[in-house]
Formats: structure tokens, C-alpha cells, sequence
């Protein structure tokens, strides 16, 4: 597995790749990897003649200093894990490498539509602009054939087709679905983060979101609404960020379970100073 520091080297790695004729899928991380990347990345393998992991903690999309400062990163542990998966490169530059002092600023003004203001682009201002910047310079630099996200982030995947619509990108985009703890916890980096007290309620998100698609067969989505965020706030250490039940295509909220075919429950929870995302499906 070729480890790859800079933009001139991944260059002339994807030129080599096209000369053969080899076909590139692009997993897009920011590294402390789980099984949860690795499902990304299997999947990926199995699809592409050469896969390309991203590494990078994109400074741009994080609108909390201390989220930033406190993001774990364990490069080594993350090389060990993806020369075993056969990937056949990582990506892993610096943030000078990416995001040059004396460089040109980078685009920053996507159209990215209604999907990216609503529920994390309305409480984490930039965000998805960081995101789409990032995510945009590397689908330019890899000019993958296939992109593979996770469904944790189910509203990065909207924003991310919404950018690939406006730039006219030519790539497929490739949802994964969640992988989760085995008491249900959806896993992710900033899980590394938890108390061990904090740890061990987490899981209740995952159920209470659960036991409410049960409840959703007789209940009205304000209640089932009211039902998740009351129980989660009832807990020590948690609180609701924002928890709302919207078209799983337009991420418009919903009033009646009638109004689309695909609903998803996109909620945010703080678990201390840990903040913890999820969803589910209720109609698909
Ligand atoms: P990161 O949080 O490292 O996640 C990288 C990819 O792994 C994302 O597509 C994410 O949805 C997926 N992922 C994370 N946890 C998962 C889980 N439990 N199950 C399945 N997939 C999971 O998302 C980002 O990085 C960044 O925003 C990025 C796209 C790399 C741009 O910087």
C-alpha cells in the first residue's frame, strides 16, 4: 500500500492508474478508523481495481475550535488497518499541503440547495460548505469512477449529490449503511471521546430511535417527535440537539406520514461535550 504525502505524488499515482486502465474507487475519511470506514472501504475493494482512502481532518468544515483541537487521529493504527483491507493507496497530506498559505483560496461557494440548510447546515454554519470544498478538490485530484459514504451522515450524502449535481461531476456515489456497536451505538471517531459513564447510555439513542418506528405505526410524527427527544433528555449527560422526521429526499420535515414515501429521523445529541449523530428509516 503506497502511502502518499502530496498532491504532485497523488497525481502522478492517478495518471499511472488511468494509463492501466484500472478503475478507482475514493473513500473519503478523516482517519481514527473503525469498522464502520472499513465497511466503506470493503465494500469499495470489492467494486473498483484500485482503491484510494483519504485521510485528512479537514480544518474547514469544523465551526468548533475545541472539536478540532480534540478530534482523535491515530494515523499509524489507521495505515496497519487499511494494508490489510488491500487498499491500494492512502491519501494523507498536511493541511499546508491541501489548504496553501501563499496558494489561491480554495472555492468556497458551492450550490448546495435547500438539503444543506436544514437540520447540521443549519446548526454548524460552514460546515457543509468545508465539506463540499474538501470532498469537491478530491474528486478533482482522484477523478474516482466510484465515491463511498456511510449512511450515519445521511445528510452529507444529500449535500455531497447536490454538489456533484452543480460542479457536473462525473462520479457515482455509493451509500453504505450504518454499522453500528453490538448494544446498538452507531460507531464513529468521536465515540473515543465518551466517559465510560457517558459510553454506557449512549446506546439508548439507537433504541429510542428504534422502539419509535414500532410506535410510528399508530402514533402522529409530532408524537413519535416528542416521544425520542423526551425520553433522550430524560437521561443524565444528554441532550437533544435536534431530532426531525423529514422527506428522506428533500430533507423537508414532514407533518403526516402520508406526505412522502421515504421518511428518515435525523437527530443530533449532545452526550456531555460529545456531540452524536444517528438516524432511522421509518417508510421506504
Ligand atoms: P468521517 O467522519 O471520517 O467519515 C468518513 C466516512 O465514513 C463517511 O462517509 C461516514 O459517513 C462514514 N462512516 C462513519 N461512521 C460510519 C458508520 N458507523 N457506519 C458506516 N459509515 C460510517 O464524513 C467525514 O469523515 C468527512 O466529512 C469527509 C466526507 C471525509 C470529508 O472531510
Amino acid at each position: 500500500m503506497k502511502i502518499i504525502r502530496t498532491v504532485s505524488e497523488l497525481l502522478d499515482h492517478v495518471a499511472h492508474l488511468e494509463q492501466n486502465g484500472r478503475s478507482v474507487g475514493l473513500v473519503p475519511t478523516m482517519g481514527a478508523l473503525h469498522a464502520g470506514h472499513i465497511s466503506l472501504v470493503k465494500r469499495a475493494v470489492s467494486e473498483n481495481d484500485a482503491v484510494i482512502v483519504s485521510l485528512f481532518v479537514n480544518p474547514t468544515q469544523f465551526n468548533n475550535p475545541d472539536d478540532l483541537r480534540t478530534y482523535p487521529r491515530d494515523e499509524e493504527a489507521d495505515f496497519r488497518l487499511l494494508a490489510e483491507e488491500g487498499v491500494d493507496a492512502v491519501f494523507a497530506p498536511s493541511v499546508a499541503e491541501i489548504y496553501p498559505a501563499d496558494g489561491p483560496a480554495p472555492k468556497s461557494d458551492f450550490k448546495l440547495g435547500r438539503v444543506a440548510e436544514v437540520m447540521e447546515g443549519a446548526k454548524r454554519p460552514g460546515h457543509f460548505q468545508g465539506v463540499a470544498q474538501i470532498v469537491n478538490r478530491l474528486f478533482q485530484l482522484v477523478r474516482p469512477k466510484r465515491a463511498y459514504f456511510g449512511e450515519k451522515d445521511f445528510q452529507q450524502i444529500a449535500v455531497i449529490r447536490s454538489m456533484v449535481e452543480s460542479e457536473h461531476i462525473d462520479v457515482e456515489i455509493i451509500p453504505c449503511p450504518i454499522k453500528r456497536a453490538a448494544d446498538g451505538l452507531a460507531l464513529s471517531s468521536r465515540n473515543a471521546l465518551l466517559t465510560e459513564a457517558q459510553r454506557a447510555v449512549a446506546p439508548e439513542i439507537h433504541r429510542a430511535l428504534a422502539d419509535s418506528v414500532e410506535l410510528s405505526k399508530d402514533h402522529s410524527v409530532e408524537e413519535i417527535r416528542k416521544t425520542v427527544i423526551d425520553r433522550l433528555n430524560a437521561i443524565d449527560e444528554m441532550e437533544v440537539e435536534y431530532f426531525e422526521i423529514v422527506d428522506g429526499r428533500t430533507l423537508e420535515a414532514i407533518d403526516r406520514w402520508e406526505e412522502s414515501p421515504f421518511v428518515v429521523g435525523c437527530i443530533t445529541v449532545w452526550c456531555g461535550k460529545v456531540r452524536l449523530i444517528d438516524n432511522i428509516c421509518y417508510r421506504s
